[in-house]
């Protein structure tokens, strides 16, 4: 079978297509999964580039891909609580970094806790860009952050992959929503819902809101540290890629969260329902195929897709 793989870190260079990679075999715990779509997602290229060598060791050659969207071809013994068979459809995690064994391949194994039945309304592709962002959102918004209606929040990158989703979460919650954005994705997520809509580039968001109960950052960096302006006292920064800064949380009497984000069934079955009930749009900016994955990893390092990109498998 065909997968997209590496045997040393890099950029894109380092990808080779491999025609001849033998098909995993199932074991206890794993469902082995006939690929149809997989989501591309930033870990995607830092796993490539070795950004988390120190915590995760990869064995070369190692397969890349972790969100997916297919049909089940075998399950393993001992899958709990579940009546999966060959024929369903499912989506969910398939990483190596998730017991997988890499999403970006014609077949895949995926442990059994990390996927569930694919929501009934949306495509394989729109299942596939799913996974990580939509569980990030609800894992944050509702979990943590406990949003609810009439509070107001600020979503950092409204218009990549977990931002877009988050607004139409926070919206469905009733809560008043700011997002940042570059001025070209404006249109996109006032479609969404968002309230205020702040042009990163030409605003400074900082000077423009206040008392805020909430900041979902999705960016990092200054803009994490500037979001403490924000909120008020007792007031939620969580974010995709800071950890707590403690000075910054006394200064403010802010709270601040940071969680590393991992899908599994229930969390992925909330999700599709969720997804389902609401007519949820997930907006799917490219698809490449297999062979381009190297492709499908630089457009989403280089060009942030307004929403997602996918690889059809
Ligand atoms: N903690 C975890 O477990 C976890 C899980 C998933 C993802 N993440 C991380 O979360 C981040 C976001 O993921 P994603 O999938 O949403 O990425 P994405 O699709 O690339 O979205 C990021 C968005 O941020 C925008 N942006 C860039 N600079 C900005 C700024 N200064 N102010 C406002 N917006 C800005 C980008 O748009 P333009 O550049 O086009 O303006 C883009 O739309 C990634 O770094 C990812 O690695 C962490």
């Amino acid at each position: 079978m065909k997968s997209a793989q590496i045997n040393e870190y890099g950029g894109s260079e380092v990808i080779k297509i491999n025609q001849s990679t033998s098909e995993p075999t199932v074991s206890p715990g794993k469902v082995l999964v006939s690929i149809k779509v997989s989501g591309v997602n930033p870990v995607d290229w830092k796993i490539r580039e070795g950004v988390f060598q120190q915590m995760i060791q990869l064995q070369f050659p190692s397969t890349l891909g972790i969100d997916f969207s297919g049909v089940i071809k075998q399950v393993g013994e001992g899958v709990s609580h579940s009546d999966f068979k060959q024929g369903d459809e499912v989506y969910g995690q398939a990483g190596v970094v998730n017991g997988g064994s890499g999403a970006f391949a014609e077949m895949a194994l995926a442990d059994g806790e990390s996927i569930a039945y694919k929501p009934k309304k949306l495509s394989h592709p729109e299942s596939a860009a799913l996974p990580t962002v939509g569980v990030s959102a609800l894992w944050a918004l509702v979990d943590d952050i406990g949003l609810s209606k009439g509070q107001k929040i600020l979503i950092h990158g409204g218009a990549g992959g977990i931002g877009s989703i988050a607004i139409q979460l926070a919206k469905n919650l009733g809560a008043y929503v700011a997002t940042t954005i570059s001025t070209n994705d404006k249109q996109f997520v006032q479609e969404l819902g968002a309230d205020i809509v702040i042009d990163y580039k030409t605003q400074t968001f900082e000077d423009l809101l206040h008392d805020y109960d909430a900041v979902f950052d999705t960016v990092g960096g200054e803009t994490y540290r500037r979001s403490f302006k924000v909120v008020k006292k007792g007031g939620i920064i969580f974010s995709m890629l800071e950890q707590p800064n403690s000075e910054l949380m006394n200064q403010y009497g802010a709270k601040a969260i940071f969680r590393s984000m991992y899908a599994n069934r229930e969390r992925l079955t909330k999700l599709a329902q969720w997804v389902d009930e609401n007519n949820i749009r997930i907006n799917i900016e490219k698809k490449f195929s297999l062979d381009e994955a190297g492709d499908a990893l630089d457009y989403q390092k280089d060009v942030h897709p307004r929403g997602k990109v996918v690889i059809t498998v």
